[in-house]
């Protein structure tokens, strides 16, 4: 078989759209730009072309994908929404949540790795809403990176991992969230449960929704998988194995032999010509924090350190987010 021509990189012109969408609605597959991270997408109700995503990503056929829709409408075609879903997609969508519902039998197996409930989100990002809507299908789309590997949050990240496996990446810019979705489970609408943290926080989604709303268990294990399949504890990691630290004093990081790379949270003082010290936010806000995090374990996994020790976030808020990212990409 003749090797595969590498990945073409569109622009998000009218015309590169409009040839996108067409390719989509053909089943092939087309790595997109959204508000979180870059999504790897295919026709949702397209069971081949699904398959495709799982071949090109490495990914086992037990994780199940998120479906993508334009809009709120289209909700019926893949699941059926409850009252709670509802109130949550008017306070949230378009935005970076995705909601676990009863599905309908217009959803492969595929997609939902044979189960009863399918993923939803109604993304923000403004290519990927024109490229749903030019597409008129919902698109099926997991993070655009290979399996296990850190989550990409440019087009050129997503051509590092897997240009040479798929045929199409729309550039739509970094995203500007930087970490995935909030996936919030609502089978049962009286018993909301976080399965995996994110930008909108479950304290945001209980204020909507007035009543508790369970937390992710903090270890998702091989095990945990019967509840969030592709949860694992060990995920978005870097190769460089990866330390981490409340707090990483400045004696700390002066001990350190050179070949450690220390990645703190905020700019510390006297931090000039220290050549290992990296941090992500000059403020330590966390939405810049959120933004940069993955684009910079990428980056010291390709600079050949020995070790990253990484300083977590404060627990609260975006910063439980942060820290399960990390805390997955340190696992063993
Ligand atoms: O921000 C995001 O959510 C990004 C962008 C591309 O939208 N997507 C993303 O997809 O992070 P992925 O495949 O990397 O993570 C999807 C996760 C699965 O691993 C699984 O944990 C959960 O969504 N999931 C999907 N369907 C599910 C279901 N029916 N029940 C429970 N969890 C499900
Ligand atoms: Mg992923």
């Amino acid at each position: 078989m003749a090797p595969k021509p590498p990945a073409r990189t569109y622009r998000g012109t009218a015309r590169n759209l409009a040839h996108l969408a067409a390719r989509l609605r053909a089943g092939e597959l087309v790595a997109v730009p959204t508000e979180t991270v870059y999504g790897l997408a295919a026709h949702a109700l397209d069971a081949r072309a699904c398959a495709r995503i799982f071949r090109a990503k490495g990914r086992p056929s037990s994780d199940p994908l998120i479906v993508h829709l334009h809009s709120v409408r289209q909700l019926g075609l893949v699941c059926r929404p409850n009252a709670a879903a509802l109130r949550l997609a008017r306070a949230f969508w378009p935005g970076p949540l995705t909601l676990v519902l009863p599905k309908t039998a217009a959803v492969p197996a595929i997609v939902t790795a044979g189960r009863e409930s399918v993923a939803v989100r109604v993304p923000r990002h403004p290519l990927f809403r024109r490229l749903l809507r030019l597409a008129g299908v919902p698109l099926a789309a997991p993070s655009a990176n290979p399996f296990g590997y850190v989550s990409p949050t440019t087009a050129e990240h997503v051509r590092q991992g897997l240009g040479k496996k798929i045929p199409h990446i729309l550039d739509g810019g970094p995203a500007t969230i930087g970490l995935e979705s909030t996936i919030v489970d609502l089978r049962d609408p009286s018993r909301p449960a976080v399965l995996r943290p994110g930008a909108i926080t479950a304290e945001q989604i209980a204020r909507v929704l007035g009543r508790r709303v369970t937390a992710p268990r903090r270890k998702t294990s091989a095990q945990g998988a019967q509840v969030a399949p592709g949860l694992l504890a060990r995920h978005y990691s870097p190769r460089t194995p990866l330390q981490l630290h409340d707090k990483i004093t400045a004696a700390r990081r002066d001990r350190a032999p050179a070949n450690e790379a220390f990645l703190l949270q905020r700019r510390p003082r006297g931090a000039k010509g220290q050549a290992h010290v990296f941090w992500l936010d000059a403020t330590g806000a966390l939405p810049g924090v959120a933004r940069r995090l993955f684009a910079m374990l990428r980056r010291l996994d390709a600079e050949g350190f020995a070790r990253i020790h990484a300083e977590l976030a404060p627990n609260r808020g975006l910063g439980r987010a942060i820290n399960d990212r990390l805390r997955r990409a340190a696992a063993r």
